[in-house]
């Protein structure tokens, strides 16, 4: 018997360009408000529902390609899809790329990371003076490009270090503004082009320099079975900008909380205060804020039938802020983390490296980075904040934060 699709509610009954137009403008704000308008399901256009309570975010989420899946056959590939990389890649050939890749990011290589992130931690801070105002955003993206490339290709990158900084940073902005086709010569079109060209070289030379292997990098994995260039450019492209932008945000937000909260700070010594911390952070301002996937059988949701090809949307933003889940919600509450602490009502209601078996591969080295390079920089300096309350939050590609600036005061020791 062929299925009745129904249309959940929605703002203007879910019909199209008004409500992508709202979308573009605040999609925070938009979000936010469908759910407490409309409820848990919700169109935004005839094929966008989104998705807020964890029970269906949790079906979602653990789906293998049955009822919906990430990348569908139809899915538009930009100029910057790097096509060959796993995180681009379905079924067979997802999976192959998954277990070639695990073995690098698993707990057991985490105590290297934590000593390139304890040695980034003082070369930054030695760069700084007593009284300096910092760009914070700008300071924890140069850290997290240092920290994650001597991760991912096992040695600092470097003079490349910069380089790669530069070029992951303009294709992040160039590829979320509203561009027009790539064919035309637009000045974005050709900066894009020019920073793709710029992160080609950079990644082909990390690739050439790299030695013999063996340590059991991300780089040595990739390199083992002699892949073409195009297949290592891809994948470590994709690790860094997932692994990059991300990291630096997450570490900003959790030190403009901190900023806000001298109480925390005095406690970021205190035995997993810091990774309560790091993950209360990613709570209130989750990097990846919004994600999606698409059905490929008619999917119920709310008691509607979803045809195919519908594509739901996941908020983190949306779902962390919740009131059911997260009681004072807006509140920054750390201790909600802590063994005894309330932590989530609901299991799939907090999802910053989403879940399943498409989960973030570097989750363990994520939060591992923010909590040890936060808890460095809180034993040796004090970050006091400037004009916090302009902090605002800009939801591109990664949620980033825009104008967190602090004052650099050297605390004595002891
Ligand atoms: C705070 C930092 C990070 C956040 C918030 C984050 C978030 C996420 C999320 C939500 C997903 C799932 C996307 C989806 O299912 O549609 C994901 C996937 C992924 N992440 Fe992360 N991530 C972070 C750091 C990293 C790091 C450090 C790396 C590696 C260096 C990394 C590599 C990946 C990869 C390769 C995938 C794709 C997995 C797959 O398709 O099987 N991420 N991340």
């Amino acid at each position: 018997m062929p299925a009745t699709y129904t249309a959940p509610p929605g703002p203007r009954g879910g019909r199209g360009t008004a409500n992508a137009a709202d979308y573009a403008l605040d999609p925070l704000g938009f979000l936010t408000r469908a759910v407490g308008e409309f409820g848990d399901v919700v169109s935004l256009t005839p094929s966008n529902v989104l998705l807020a309570h964890p029970d269906d975010i949790g079906r979602v989420l653990v789906d293998r390609g049955e009822n919906v899946v990430k990348i569908s056959d139809g899915t538009r590939r930009g100029p910057t899809g790097f096509p060959l990389a796993m995180m681009n890649s379905e079924g067979a050939d997802w999976e192959r790329k998954r277990a070639r890749l695990r073995p690098a990011f698993r707990s057991e290589r985490l105590g290297q990371l934590e000593q390139a992130a304890r040695e980034g931690v003082a070369r930054t801070v030695g760069s700084w003076a007593d009284g300096q105002t910092i760009d914070v955003h700008h300071e924890m993206s140069r850290l997290a490009m240092l920290v994650g490339a001597a991760h991912i290709a096992g040695r600092e990158p470097g003079e490349h270090g910069e380089a790669l900084a530069r070029a992951v940073a303009a294709i992040m902005r160039l590829t979320s503004s509203p561009r027009l086709p790539a064919w035309l010569p637009t000045r974005v079109n050709r900066d894009l082009r020019r920073s793709l060209r710029a992160l080609d070289d950079t990644l082909a030379a990390l690739v050439r320099e790299h030695g013999e292997g063996g340590a059991g990098t991300a780089l040595d994995a990739l390199l083992a079975d002699g892949p073409p260039f195009a297949e290592v450019r891809d994948e470590l492209a994709t690790l860094l900008m997932s692994g990059y932008e991300t990291t630096a945000d997450a570490l900003t937000w959790l030190l403009h909380l901190l900023g806000r909260n001298p109480g925390a700070v005095a406690r970021m010594g205190e035995e997993g205060f810091a990774s309560a911390a790091a993950k209360e952070a990613m709570r209130l301002y989750p990097p990846a804020w919004v994600m999606s996937r698409e059905t490929v059988r008619p999917f119920e949701a709310g008691g509607h039938i979803l045809p195919p090809g519908t594509v739901l949307g996941l908020s983190q933003w949306v779902t962390h802020r919740d009131e059911r889940w997260f009681p004072e919600a807006g509140e920054f509450r750390p201790e909600r983390w802590l063994p005894g602490g309330s932590g989530p009502a609901h299991r799939y209601a907090y999802f910053p490296f989403g879940a399943g078996p498409r989960g973030c591969v570097g989750a363990s080295m994520a939060l591992r980075e923010v909590r040890v390079i936060a808890a460095e920089l809180c034993a040796r300096i004090r970050l006091e904040p400037v004009d916090p309350e302009a902090v605002r939050p800009r939801p591109a590609l990664a949620l980033q934060p825009l104008g967190v600036r602090a004052v650099v005061r050297t605390v004595s020791p002891g």
